[in-house]
């Protein structure tokens, strides 16, 4: 599909149209879901054989089980027989999953083992059980006990897919080296386009001073009174204080990935909330994750989100946001904790994430907010006749800026993000060979100069 009157991601201009379209919906469904490695489940989901867990590649569900010689496998969670969800449990642990339609029995490989009358009702000469077992994914990828899939075989490898990004994900998911482990689950459902949730991770810093401002302010008075009442001195900086130097970073990577992140002053704030016994516990360990990351990465934290829909935040919260039709995403979002961690920290990171960033949290809620009006808003003709401004800092970003791997514009108050993104999505949706597509995003990459060819850029 040509998108091209909607996204001129080089210029910085993108139409309302790409958020309310049933045609570029169905277009991303195909071009977009079926063909990118999307995050399906965590190790700690699937710790013994016939452990498994539902979850969605865009609206197609399939079933991840952990096999008894130790392997994963994902299969498409639809019956061959006509049609039906074959496991309706959301996880569990199984030998065998039954549909609950008329009785097909599939083992956990996603072999379809025995049909209810079988030989009064099916010629032996034309029906081989063998031949109906569901579609199964062909590309799994087990990333630090993160298991992603892709249904497409011609899509790069994993590790090149994510590119310079590694850099963003393993400041998320390897900072120790017990791993993480899962402690909450929350989902739900936002009336607005899955992309808004996509962008803004990979994007915008901007919005939190004037959208979370309430939020922040309420959470920046319990801290000082918290402080105040233990006479201990407040050193943190404030939002605002931070949000008025707009000192940070926004990175970009190859296949539409994003993140940015402030840069934080010796002992700013590391949370919205005051976590006395996560930082405590964090600051007994900091030596070690400076080792395994580097002093910076431990200091600053990004949000960021993996394309398409793989989002993550420095609290803890990873989530996929499964598109529902044009007007609707549903967000599965999972609360992680370092598993080596005690478990009173694991319960503060449980409880911060609820407060702030589930269905019922204050900084989820400002956001969503915003999407469902912007998607109301967008229901309009005129509404989606001009041209978003997605302007900021265009051109002022450079290969490898501060040592960063990646195109890294010189402030968190950037568009590179949302560019790099939107630029990759519609590379997918002109439905190119993934070969053209990676072929073309390595000139892309190649054009950016390198910071130290320019020394011109303030950091
Ligand atoms: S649809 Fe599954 S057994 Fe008929
Ligand atoms: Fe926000």
């Amino acid at each position: 599909m040509d998108v091209s009157d909607w996204v001129d991601a080089r210029n910085g201009f993108i139409r309302g149209e790409i958020f309310t379209s049933e045609e570029v919906y169905q277009a991303e469904l195909k071009n977009v879901f079926a063909r990118s490695w999307v995050f399906l489940a965590h190790d700690s989901m699937l710790k013994k054989a016939g452990d498994f867990i539902q979850n969605y590649i865009g609206e197609d569900p399939v079933v991840v089980v952990r096999q008894a010689d130790g392997s994963v496998k994902a299969w498409l969670n639809q019956c061959r027989h006509r049609g039906m969800r074959i496991c309706r449990a959301d996880r569990g642990n199984t030998r065998y999953f039954m549909c609950s339609f008329h009785g097909w029995v599939y083992d956990r490989e996603g072999s379809l083992v025995q049909v209810p009358h079988e030989e009064e009702a099916y010629a032996p000469e034309t029906f081989d059980k063998a031949d109906y077992g569901p579609r199964q994914v062909p590309r799994l990828h087990n990333y630090k006990g993160f298991w992603f899939g892709n249904w497409d075989e011609t899509a790069p490898d994993f590790e090149d897919y994510i590119g310079d990004f590694k850099y963003i994900l393993d400041s998320h998911i390897d900072r120790h080296e017990g791993g993480l482990e899962v402690v909450g689950q929350h989902r739900w459902i936002i009336p607005a386009n899955w992309k808004y949730n996509a962008e803004q991770p990979s994007n915008d810093s901007y919005h939190a001073e004037t959208s979370h401002a309430s939020a922040l302010t309420v959470l920046e008075r319990s801290r000082k009174k918290r402080r105040e009442e233990k006479g201990e001195p407040d050193n943190r900086v404030s939002m605002a204080t931070r949000a008025a130097a707009a000192r940070g970073k926004q990175f970009s990577g190859g296949f539409g990935h994003g993140a940015g992140w402030h840069e934080m002053p010796e002992g700013a704030m590391r949370y919205q909330a005051e976590l006395p016994a996560t930082m405590e516990w964090e600051d007994s360990v900091r030596d070690k994750v400076e080792e395994r990351l580097d002093p910076y990465r431990n200091a600053n934290r990004s949000h960021a989100n993996l394309f398409p829909n793989f989002m993550m935040l420095a609290n803890g919260t990873m989530r996929v946001t499964h598109p529902r039709g044009p007007n609707e995403m549903e967000i599965w979002a999972w609360t992680f904790a370092p598993a080596e961690a005690p478990d009173e920290v694991k319960e503060e990171i449980r409880v911060n994430v609820l407060r702030t960033f589930s269905a019922a949290g204050m900084f989820e809620q400002d956001d969503a907010e915003n999407w469902l009006e912007e998607q109301r808003i967008f229901r309009g003709y005129m509404a989606r006749q001009d041209p978003l401004v997605y302007t900021m800092r265009i051109g002022d970003a450079r290969r490898g800026l501060g040592g960063v791997p990646g195109i890294i514009a010189p402030s968190v108050y950037a568009d590179e993000g949302a560019r790099g993104m939107y630029h990759h999505w519609a590379e997918l949706m002109s439905g190119d060979s993934w070969d053209d597509i990676a072929r073309r995003n390595a000139e892309r990459l190649a054009q950016v100069p390198h910071a130290e060819a320019d020394n011109s850029q303030e950091i």
